[in-house]
């Protein structure tokens, strides 16, 4: 019988789910279903439009998503052939992040859900990220997650949907964060991630010496502002001797940037194992990375290496899942109405602060960086 509509419908497994991502730089949408189908996926990044300001402008993000989301629901549906009525629930990133952009995000979502008689769903981005690795591989409950994206870098147990318990948070910057410092000192442009990993290919991490905060110290929280002035210094000190930075210099620093930022996360990430295990047991439970940073392919296989020596099975979700996009809030969406399908209403408010584990104090002071931690 050829495939319709209909009967390719109800193939899938149910629920079926819209997931749209606003709250930050890229005005992302997607559907999935509870067999890991994604049945359409779009992200439109604002890259060009935050260039020439070396960063993300909250103003130029929320109008942007205001000109974009619309057309862009209208062609995912169409991609996948399906009306809003077909869907059983419409997600929305509904913290934390840019409070412009969360709220054109969050009031489609609702005007959709309402219109079509669907539940809404609030997802907490951060939560986006821990499950996406669930959306690509089975990987089961718990395991040990380290969160490294532009606004946060935490290492994490996850013990199910909704069940997180941080073991470290950074007390001052983002490994993403100084990934994009590192870019824009060196003029490498925005954003800085792939810029950084491109030149450290090029480069000799062994000519210039950085430091590795925190490494050796207890806990496993990290710091990053440190190795940030150190490569300020370094570039400056290349200027200040030759006239100039070259490209040499560049991938140089680059290389060995990455190679300290990733010498800190492992060494962070032993001590979080430990922990880790004496919560959980023996066993070889899965090491999962996500958020952007674990895009880096250094960093994954730095990562990978130390899963295989603390007898962990390494997870990363695929390169196009790892920065921000619709299908993971799609898929924390879907996992958390199917664990709760009367989950959320629409008084539901966008939260731009929304720590993971809710009943968690700041570890770390307050304001930025209690946020942060
Ligand atoms: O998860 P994400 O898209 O947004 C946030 O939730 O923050 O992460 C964006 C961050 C940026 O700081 C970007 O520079 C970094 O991820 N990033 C990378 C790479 N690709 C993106 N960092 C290192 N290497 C990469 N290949
Ligand atoms: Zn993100």
């Amino acid at each position: 019988m050829p495939a319709t509509k209909e009967t390719g419908l109800s193939a899938l497994k149910r629920p079926l789910v819209l997931g749209i991502e606003t709250s930050c730089d890229e005005t992302a949408a997607a559907i999935v279903a509870a067999d890991r189908t994604v049945l359409a996926h779009r992200v439109l990044s604002q890259v060009d439009d935050h260039a020439e300001f070396g960063g993300v402008v909250p103003e130029i993000a929320a109008r942007q998503h205001i000109s974009h989301l619309d057309h862009l629901l209208r062609d995912l549906m169409d991609e996948a052939d399906l009306n809003f009525k077909d869907l059983d629930a419409i997600a929305a990133t509904t913290g934390p992040g840019l409070v412009g952009g969360l709220m054109v995000g969050v009031m489609t979502a609702k005007a959709v859900a309402r219109a079509s008689g669907k539940p809404f769903v609030a997802v907490n981005h951060l939560e986006g990220h821990a499950l996406t690795v669930r959306l690509a591989d089975d990987v089961p409950f718990p395991y040990l997650l380290l969160l490294v994206s532009g606004g946060h870098c935490q290492i994490l147990m996850v013990e199910g949907v909704g069940r997180y318990t941080r073991l470290g948070t950074t007390i001052d910057d983002a490994a993403g964060e100084a990934f994009d410092k590192t870019a824009k000192l060196l003029g490498l442009g925005y954003p800085g991630g792939p810029a950084v990993e491109a030149a450290a290919r090029e480069g000799n991490p062994k000519r210039f010496k950085l430091p590795k905060p925190m490494v050796g110290k207890p806990g496993c929280n990290f710091s990053f502002s440190g190795l940030k002035t150190a490569v300020r210094r370094l570039a400056e000190d290349c200027v200040a001797r030759q006239g100039v930075l070259t490209k040499k210099d560049r991938a140089d620093i680059c290389a060995a940037f990455q190679e300290a930022l990733g010498a800190c996360l492992v060494d962070r990430l032993k001590r979080a194992t430990a922990l880790f295990r004496e919560q959980v047991g023996a066993g070889d439970h899965p090491f999962v990375v996500a958020g952007g940073v674990a895009a880096n392919q250094y960093l994954r296989n730095e990562l990978e290496a130390l899963a295989a020596s603390e007898g962990l099975r390494f997870f990363a979700p695929p390169l196009a899942l790892c920065t921000d996009n619709g299908a993971m809030i799609a898929w924390a969406g879907l996992e958390r109405f199917a664990a709760d399908p009367t989950i959320d209403d629409l008084d539901v408010s966008v939260r731009p602060r929304w720590p993971l584990d809710e009943n968690a104090k700041p570890m770390v002071g307050k304001g930025k960086k209690g946020a942060k931690a």
